[in-house]
């Protein structure tokens, strides 16, 4: 999605702004730009390409300038064409990048219109531009407060104007952005991780803060208008480095570091204690007697797998829903509900709107399950649980949800014990079990090849149907999911009990059906069901544990896991499922780390 980087310096920045905008491309983006504030006036380059490109544009262009404002956009208004690349200017005399959506700028492009001002982009970000020129009368931070005033919807802008050679003027609502700090020169981000290796000192500004960066100085007003002071932060993270390594792709990977992201996730202590939640959480868990767990994508799939375990683990009601509905529905608050969200990013626009809906209504229980600790989520809740995934460069989702699961696990057990239904030994056994999870999951991975396998069957397939019952369903969603959004074959998922109901009529020998089959209380029942695809004609693919029995025949292939889980098996079940899509998506050629149409981070509506 898209990214800003800003700064106001003494030397020439467009390599910082070049380097921030390359530290952003993971989030996805189909075209980018920069302008710097040079001979009397914005100059810009802008690309339909990659960063690269853009980068070297502004060599052969020798753009070069100490103030500049830069961006990767992701095409909402406006097809991915240079005209609609930021940054975007106004009568040559303001540059100005932005993020997030203008919902209200058909009325103020028609009002602008009748100004004068004259549209060369179908993007909603002109109207911005326009508005904040037409508003300037000498003084740009001024403009943009007013600016801001006018506009509907969410955003991040970064602005600069040719009378103002060493200022950049920001301003959020909605969409992320943070400050960094240097010595004699000052950055703006939607991301502290653009300016990785800049700055380790930040400000993360709030909704509705308008702020100027001088060389010397960093102005924020809220937006009651009061000037502020921010907390600032030490973030030392950021530098690392984002190398593949032995890998093809970054999915791959993040894949292949499962093992240590779910080590580095697992609490260190021998027993589940609310503090791993935060200081006033065994308070806060004594007060609930349900959960509501609002989330996106993938992470809403962590959230339906976790309402299993939380229901029969921790025997407590939990309602997972899908965050851009919850947002518009009418709900009936509960002062008794923890509300959780869960996100890799801990800025995507639903989920932080939905968690603000909440706290709306009213509820005051809110807790991060978060690979970011910096995010807006985790600064807007009480309670957090931090997942050690590391930095997530595919934009295909992989660790960041096996760690998410063993934070909701260790949610579901923590609450278990303080609500008496997990005993001292069961406590253990969780324990033990987490521990030993990163072993397991090496000899899943260990699968590999045998997938490879089955990838050039699946690469040749248009459709394909995931099935799982009980906790493993979820993970069947996932497995669907990872696979239609990196290979682009059509690909659904169904709680095996359901297939006759309606999906039956869809089996063919064209289409695989790729069954979960864990040694659970349920196999039987998943056993007939298979059995009713293979007398239909069906392709089989099943993830067996070993000790099933299910082995492999004519229509059925099968590839056995290690001995059942228990309750952490979900954990390793999605690994064979990532794995197979990500094959038959190199098999397919298709752009794994970026798949077309998709953003890494979600942060507009
Ligand atoms: C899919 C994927 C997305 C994200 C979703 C929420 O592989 O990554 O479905 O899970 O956009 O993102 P976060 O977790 O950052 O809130």
């Amino acid at each position: 999605m898209c990214g800003i980087v800003g700064a106001v310096a003494q030397r020439n920045i467009v390599p910082v702004l070049i380097e921030g905008l390359r530290r952003l491309e993971y989030r996805g983006y189909d075209s980018c730009g920069v302008a710097v504030l040079a001979d009397g006036g914005p100059r810009r380059a802008r690309s339909v390409a990659r960063v690269a490109d853009l980068d070297a544009q502004t060599r052969d262009t020798h753009l070069e300038g100490g103030t500049g404002v830069a961006h990767t956009r992701w095409a909402t208004h406006g097809a991915p064409v240079t005209d609609n690349a930021h940054p975007i200017f106004s009568k040559d005399e303001l540059a100005l990048v932005h993020n997030g959506i203008i919902e209200n700028y058909e009325s103020l492009r028609e009002m602008l219109r009748g100004k004068g001002y004259v549209f060369v982009s179908q993007t909603d970000t002109e109207v911005v531009a326009h508005l904040v020129h037409s508003l300037y009368r000498g003084d740009l931070f001024a403009a943009v407060r007013e600016t801001v005033t006018h506009l509907d919807g969410a955003y991040a802008i970064a602005v600069e104007h040719k009378d103002h050679p060493h200022t950049v003027v920001g301003a959020r609502q909605g969409s992320p952005l943070v400050v960094g700090l240097g010595e004699g020169e000052n950055f703006l981000a939607s991301d502290a991780l653009a300016l990785g290796g800049t700055t380790e000192r930040f400000i993360f500004l709030e909704e509705g803060d308008v702020c100027e960066l001088t060389l010397e100085r960093v102005r924020i007003v809220a937006r009651d208008g009061a000037s502020v002071q921010r907390e600032v932060r030490t973030v030392e993270a950021y530098g690392g480095g984002v190398e593949l390594g032995p890998y093809r792709h970054f999915m791959q990977k993040e894949i292949f570091e499962q093992p240590r992201a779910i080590t580095d996730t697992i609490p260190q202590s021998d027993s589940f204690d609310a503090s791993l939640f935060g200081e006033n959480a065994a308070a806060v868990f004594a007060d609930i007697d349900n959960l509501l767990i609002l989330a996106c994508g993938t992470s809403y799939y962590s959230g339906l797998t976790a309402k299993y375990w939380l229901e029969s683990i921790a025997k407590i009601p939990t309602q997972v829903e899908i965050a851009s509905e919850y947002r518009y529905r009418d709900s009936v608050p509960n002062p008794k509900t923890l509300v959780v969200v869960i996100s890799q990013s801990g800025e995507t626009a639903d989920t932080l709107a939905a968690l603000k809906h909440a706290q709306a209504l009213g509820h005051v229980h809110t807790l991060a399950v978060c690979n970011v600790a910096t995010s807006a989520m985790v600064r807007l809740t009480s309670l957090s649980f931090h997942t050690h995934a590391g930095r997530e460069i595919g934009v295909a989702s992989t660790k960041a949800f096996t760690t998410q699961l063993v934070g909701l696990f260790v949610l579901a057990a923590t609450l278990g014990k303080l609500r008496g239904t997990v005993s001292a030994a069961q406590e253990l056994d969780y324990v033990r079990q987490l521990r030993h999870l990163p072993a397991a999951l090496n000899s899943v991975l260990a699968l590999e090849p045998q997938i490879i396998a089955w990838s050039d069957a699946f690469s040749r397939k248009e459709s394909a149907l995931f099935l799982g019952r009980g906790l493993h369903y979820p993970i069947a969603l996932e497995g669907a999911l990872k696979l239609k959004e990196i290979s682009y074959i059509h690909a659904e998922a169904y709680p095996a009990g359901e297939l006759k109901h309606g999906p039956l009529a869809l089996v063919t020998d064209a289409m695989p059906v790729v069954a979960i089959a864990p040694n659970d209380a349920l196999l039987e029942k998943l056993k007939s069901n298979l059995q009713e695809v293979k007398a239909r004609g069906g392709e089989l693919y099943v993830f067996a544990d070993s000790d099933t029995r299910i082995a492999s025949e004519a229509g059925m292939h099968v590839i056995r896991m290690p001995e059942h889980y228990g309750p952490l098996s979900p954990i390793l079940h999605v690994v064979p499922l990532q794995l197979l899509a990500y094959h038959t998506a190199f098999a397919r050629g298709t752009d794994v780390d970026k798949p077309r149409n998709l953003a890494k981070s979600v942060t507009v509506e």
